[in-house]
């Protein structure tokens, strides 16, 4: 846990917390001075550089290992990628659904995994939906419905819409037990506390650096379990998922023996420096501290919203990093809340407050107290 000064150093690099109640990071972390001295550093690199390419390849590669060790895999089972859809995509319509055709994924996962698992349909896969009990779905939906024709079981590791944190170790075991491949969006997730592909055993794993790992958009990661690599040839492909890229044989498809072969075309340098100074300055802070963080202010949260009586999505035992409150109009609170330097988000009926190492309880207090001014936008327990 991050002590008072190393809470007061960590929030000083932050510019936007002086002003703002930034309760926001699962649409955008905030800014650090970090983050944006990477930008001045492309700008340098790109101005001054003999050979800017050169250099920018070797960041790249740099950026691929420091993922590769935020997550305990080996950098040839990394792609970096644009979106989590761009690393969704050549996965996607690299399968095929013979015999196994069966797509189980729970009803709150992001909709970019509905839509791109639909639009495999035509390739012969079955989509199924698993409704949610509440908001949440339970163990037991997954445990009927995946069987030996299920080919592949998208999963959010957190759900966007309300919170809920998956159980990815025992539905993990139930998809292989089956023969089921897992693919986990850790986008919501990524950033909050340690992960560990190799420990979840999870076949697939993406996420993006805009939200907890406090980079810019235009920049994701994808996993994939080595065993799989090669087993896999996608069809959304490009030079820059060639063996040898600079052999520019345009008449020679031959992709890469490594997680590369899922990428397609010219990397997004811009956002791979900015990216770099986030992963290193969660990798400073310890993602062990920025998990008790964030685990006390959603703990505090959860407790004061209860004693307003407001209802709420997220489970009550949850460690964060996202609250969703119901509310009876989403668009007005969230304007009463921007009123007072709130920033928080909304989908749907849910009122969205995420919590990241750099907040503090007065963030809390900030949020909840505005909250209490507004009960009358919010649904009661
Ligand atoms: C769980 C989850 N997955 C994926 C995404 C984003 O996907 P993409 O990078 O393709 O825009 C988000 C962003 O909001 C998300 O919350």
């Amino acid at each position: 846990m991050l002590s008072g000064p190393e809470l007061a150093a960590l929030r000083a690099r932050f510019p936007v917390l002086r002003h703002k109640t930034y309760l926001y990071s699962c649409s955008q972390g905030a800014l650090s001075d970090a983050v944006q001295s990477g930008m001045a550093a492309y700008a340098d690199s790109w101005r001054t550089s003999p050979a800017p390419w050169d250099e920018w390849v070797g960041v790249y590669e740099s950026l691929r290992a420091e993922f590769a060790s935020l997550i305990n895999a080996s950098p040839d089972e990394v792609a970096i990628v644009t979106s989590a859809s761009a690393g969704i995509n050549p996965v996607g319509n690299a399968l095929t659904f013979n015999r196994r055709n069966k797509v189980v994924m729970g009803e709150f996962e992001f909709p970019t995994m509905g839509h791109i698992w639909l639009a495999q349909r035509p390739r012969g896969a079955d989509v199924q939906f698993l409704p949610g009990s509440g908001d949440a779905v339970p163990l037991d939906s997954y445990d009927r419905a995946i069987d030996e024709r299920t080919c592949i079981v998208p999963l959010t590791h957190v759900s966007f819409l309300n919170g809920f944190r998956s159980d990815v170790a025992a539905i993990t075991r139930i998809a292989h037990d089956r023969g089921a491949l897992v693919f986990l969006d850790g986008y919501q997730d990524c950033g909050t506390r340690p992960v560990d592909v190799k420990a979840l055993g999870v076949d697939f794993f993406v996420t993006g650096t805009l939200k907890y790992l406090l980079g810019p958009p235009g920049l994701a990661f994808l996993y994939v379990r080595r065993e799989h690599i090669q087993t896999l040839s996608p069809t959304v492909t490009g030079w820059m998922a060639q063996r040898d890229v600079f052999a520019f044989a345009t008449q020679v498809l031959d992709l890469a023996p490594t997680a590369r072969r899922f990428e397609s075309g010219t990397p997004p340098i811009p956002n791979i420096y900015q990216a770099r100074p986030g992963l290193q300055l969660l990798a400073s802070i310890g993602l062990q501290n920025v998990a008790a963080q964030i685990q006390s202010l959603t703990r505090a949260f959860l407790q004061g919203a209860r004693d307003l009586g407001i209802a709420c999505k997220t489970p009550p035992d949850s460690v964060g990093p996202l609250v969703v409150l119901r509310s009876l109009d989403a668009a007005a609170a969230i304007a009463r809340l921007t009123g007072r330097g709130v920033v928080a988000s909304a989908r749907r009926d849910g009122l969205r407050f995420s919590f990241h190492a750099y907040n503090n309880l007065e963030d809390v207090e900030t949020a909840l107290a505005v909250l209490k001014d507004n009960l009358d936008l919010m649904v009661r327990a």
